[in-house]
C-alpha cells in the first residue's frame, strides 16, 4: 500500500505483497515460465526425468538440483535470440529428492545421484520472439554439466604445495568436484566465476585428528568433527578427514569457468584466499585490471577483495583469451577493517539512528598475500604464503580484519562504482561471549539483515581506502531499526535477510532474500540507488513454500529467478511435500528457473 506503479525508471511495476502462496507470485501485467527444472536432462544422451527411476548417471546429464548463482552470456553471430545460462547447483535435499530416503542409511546409488546433482550446469536458452520467455535447449553442443567428481585444477599459490596434495594427487593440482557453490559472478572476459560455500559440511571425522595446529584449522573451518549428513565419507575416503587430511583443503575456493569450451577444466583459483566463498564478482580499474570483491559467509567473517596485476586484454582471439585466463592468479588479496564515525557509546545494538544520522565510517584493506609467478609474499606475521591461501580466515584474525554479519552477494554499481555488500543476518550479535553491535553491524541478535555500500577511495578499486554506510537496514518498515537510504518508510516494502544482488539495465539494484523473519516467503525486490527515488524499494515476485531467491539476472525483457530449494520445510519428504510447486499436486517438487516479463512486450519497469 502507498506504492504506486510510478517509481524509478526500470522500477514501474505494482509491487507485490508479502504473502505466503506455494508459487512464483509475480506484479500484475506480468507472465511467467519455468525456464529449466531439477532433472531436465541438458547433455546428448540423458534421458529425461524420472524421479521414480532415478540413476547417477541420468543425474549426470540432467540439470543438478538446488539452482542458486545464474549467469546469462551472449551466443553472438548465428545463434542470434540464444543466451549461454550457466547455473549453480549448491546442494541436494535428499528427502525431497528420493522416496523412502533413510538418512542414517544412504546407499551408493542415492549418493552418487546426489554427487551428479551437485555442481555447475551450462545449458543454452532460446528467446521467444515477442515476450521474455525463454526455453532450454536440450543437446546444445556447449550444454555441459560439471558435478562433485568432475575435474578441476588448482591454480595460483596453494596449487601443487603440501597443503593440497592426497594420497591420489600427489601433484597437488588435480581436484575432483566443486561443492556447494552458492553465488558467483561474470568476468568482463567471457568466464564465470563460483564461490565454493559450506564444503566443510561435506568432510567428517575431523574430531579425529590430534595435532593441535590442524585441529585448531579444521575448527575455524566448521569441519564436521563426526560424522557428515550425507555420509559420503562411507562410500569415498576423500570426504573422511581422518584418512585424507587435506582433501578439504581443496574446497573453498572461487571456481572460474570458461563456458564456451565444452572441453575447459575449470581452474580453482587460489590467490582469492579459501572460506566459505559466497561469491566472486569483479570489476575494472581504469587501466584494465580486474578487482574481485568477495565475502565469507559465516557470522562475524570477514570481506575481501582482490586485484590483478594483470590488465584484462580485449576480444575474443586465443591469445587474448589465454591470458585473461591467468588474471585471477597473479595479484593482492585484502581484508576489509571498518571503523564508525559514531561514538561507541551511541551504538546500544538496537539499530538506534546514531545521531549523526548515518550508520557510516571509513576503511581500509589490509594486504593479505601478492601471487606472483615469480614468488608468493605473505603480508601476514607468522603465516607463509600458502598458509595464507589455504588458512585465509587465520590470516583475517591475525590482521584484526572486522567481523561482519554474514557477507553474503556483492554487486559493484556498473554506473557508480559503489559496492553492494549484503549481510544477510546475525543472529549471534550480542549473545553472551559473542561480539556486539558495531556501526557496520549496529543490531545485536540481528535476524533481518542489512545492505552496506562501499566506495572506494578516488573511486580507485585498486585502492587501499574507502567510505561505507548502511543503504538498508532491512526489517518492517514500521520498525523504528529499519532505513531505506532515507526515503520514507510507509511507501516501501518490508524485506528480510538480503542475500543476492544485481543491477538492472538502469542502475537499480535488485535483491532476493534467503530466510524471511518477517512470516511471509522469500522473494525478489528492486531498489533505486541514486536520484530522488534512492532507497524506495518494491518487491518484485515472492516464492514458493520453503524456498529461497536466488541468481537474479534483470535483461530489459525479463527477469530471471533460480528457485532454491522449494518445500524444503522441517520434516517433508517426497511422501509427505510441504510444496506442490511447480508441477502441480502428485508431483514432486523441482527446484527451477524462472523467466518473468511485460505481457505488453515492453521491458522490464519502464
Ligand atoms: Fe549459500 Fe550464503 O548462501
Ligand atoms: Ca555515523
Ligand atoms: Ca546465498
Ligand atoms: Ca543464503
Amino acid at each position: 500500500a502507498g506504492v504506486n506503479a510510478q517509481g524509478a525508471r526500470g522500477l514501474r511495476f505494482k509491487p507485490v505483497a508479502p504473502n505466503t502462496a506455494d508459487q512464483v507470485t509475480i506484479p500484475e501485467g506480468h507472465e511467467q515460465n519455468v525456464v529449466i527444472r531439477w532433472g531436465d536432462p541438458i547433455v546428448k544422451g540423458a534421458p529425461g526425468f524420472n524421479p521414480d527411476n532415478q540413476t547417477a548417471a541420468a543425474q549426470a546429464g540432467q540439470f543438478g538440483y538446488n539452482n542458486d548463482f545464474l549467469s546469462l552470456l551472449p551466443l553472438g553471430g548465428d545463434y542470434e535470440r540464444q543466451q549461454l545460462l550457466v547455473a549453480n547447483h549448491e546442494y541436494t535435499d535428499e528427502q525431497l529428492m528420493f522416496k523412502a530416503y533413510d538418512p542414517a542409511n544412504p546407499t551408493r546409488e542415492q549418493v552418487e545421484i546426489a554427487w551428479a546433482a551437485h555442481g555447475l550446469s551450462v545449458v543454452a536458452v532460446q528467446e521467444d520472439h515477442r515476450s521474455g520467455k525463454l526455453t532450454a535447449i536440450s543437446r546444445h553442443r556447449l550444454n555441459r554439466r560439471l558435478t562433485a567428481t568432475s575435474e578441476f585444477r588448482l591454480t595460483g599459490p596453494a596449487a601443487g604445495t603440501d597443503l593440497v596434495k592426497t594420497s591420489v594427487d600427489a601433484a597437488g593440482t588435480k581436484v575432483l568436484g566443486t561443492l556447494n557453490n552458492c553465488a558467483g559472478g561474470t568476468t568482463p572476459w567471457g568466464t564465470t566465476l563460483h564461490g565454493e560455500e559450506n564444503f566443510n559440511q561435506y568432510f567428517g571425522n575431523a574430531g579425529q585428528v590430534t595435532d593441535p595446529t590442524q585441529a585448531a584449522r579444521l575448527k575455524r573451518y566448521g569441519v564436521t568433527a563426526g560424522a557428515t549428513e550425507r555420509k559420503w565419507e562411507r562410500f569415498d575416503k576423500r570426504f573422511d578427514v581422518a584418512q585424507e587430511p587435506n582433501e578439504s583443503h581443496r574446497h573453498g575456493w572461487v571456481v572460474e569457468l570458461d563456458p564456451y569450451d565444452v572441453n575447459s577444466v575449470p581452474r580453482k583459483r587460489t590467490a582469492l584466499g579459501r572460506f566459505k566463498h559466497e561469491a566472486a564478482q569483479p570489476r575494472l580499474t581504469e587501466d584494465g585490471r580486474p578487482v574481485v570483491y568477495m565475502g565469507d559467509d559465516e557470522r562475524f567473517d570477514y570481506f575481501y577483495k582482490f586485484v590483478s596485476s594483470k590488465q584484462m586484454k580485449k576480444g575474443d582471439s586465443r591469445a587474448a583469451k589465454e591470458h585473461n585466463l591467468t588474471l585471477l592468479d597473479e595479484g593482492t588479496l585484502y581484508v576489509a577493517k571498518l571503523t564508525g564515525d559514531t561514538p561507541a557509546a551511541e551504538i546500544d545494538g538496537t539499530g538506534k539512528r546514531p545521531t549523526d544520522g548515518e550508520f557510516d565510517g571509513s576503511g581500509v584493506w589490509i594486504k593479505l598475500l601478492t601471487s606472483s609467478p615469480s614468488g608468493n609474499v605473505s603480508h601476514v606475521e607468522g603465516m607463509t604464503a600458502e598458509e595464507v591461501s589455504v588458512f585465509t580466515r587465520l590470516a583475517g584474525d591475525k590482521v584484526g580484519a572486522t567481523k561482519m554479519d554474514r557477507p553474503e552477494d556483492v554487486e559493484p554499481s556498473p554506473r557508480t562504482g559503489r559496492v553492494y555488500i549484503a549481510l544477510t543476518n546475525n543472529t549471534d550479535r550480542g549473545k553472551p561471549g559473542k561480539e556486539g553491535a558495531t556501526e557496520a553491524n549496529p543490531r545485536n541478535l540481528n535476524k533481518h539483515g542489512q545492505i552496506l555500500e562501499l566506495a572506494e577511495n578516488f573511486d580507485d578499486p585498486a585502492g587501499d581506502g574507502f567510505a561505507w554506510r548502511l543503504f538498508l537496514v532491512a526489517g518492517d518498515p514500521n520498525d523504528p531499526a529499519t532505513y531505506f537510504a532515507g526515503f520514507p518508510k510507509d511507501k516501501v516494502s518490508p524485506i528480510s535477510c538480503p542475500d543476492n544482488v544485481a543491477f538492472d539495465p538502469h542502475g537499480n539494484l535488485w535483491i532476493s532474500t534467503d530466510g524471511n523473519q518477517l512470516g511471509s516467503h522469500d522473494g525478489l525486490f528492486g531498489v533505486a540507488t541514486a536520484g530522488e527515488r534512492r532507497g524506495e524499494l518494491k518487491q518484485f515476485l515472492t516464492v514458493p513454500r520453503g524456498a529461497e531467491t536466488c541468481g537474479p539476472i534483470i535483461q530489459d525483457k525479463r527477469v530471471l529467478v533460480a528457485v532454491q530449494h522449494p518445500g524444503e520445510i522441517d520434516g517433508a519428504s517426497v511422501e509427505k511435500p510441504q510444496s506442490v510447486w511447480p508441477d502441480g499436486p502428485g508431483k514432486i517438487v523441482r527446484p527451477s528457473v524462472v523467466s518473468v516479463w511485460r505481457k505488453d512486450g515492453k521491458n522490464i519497469g519502464v
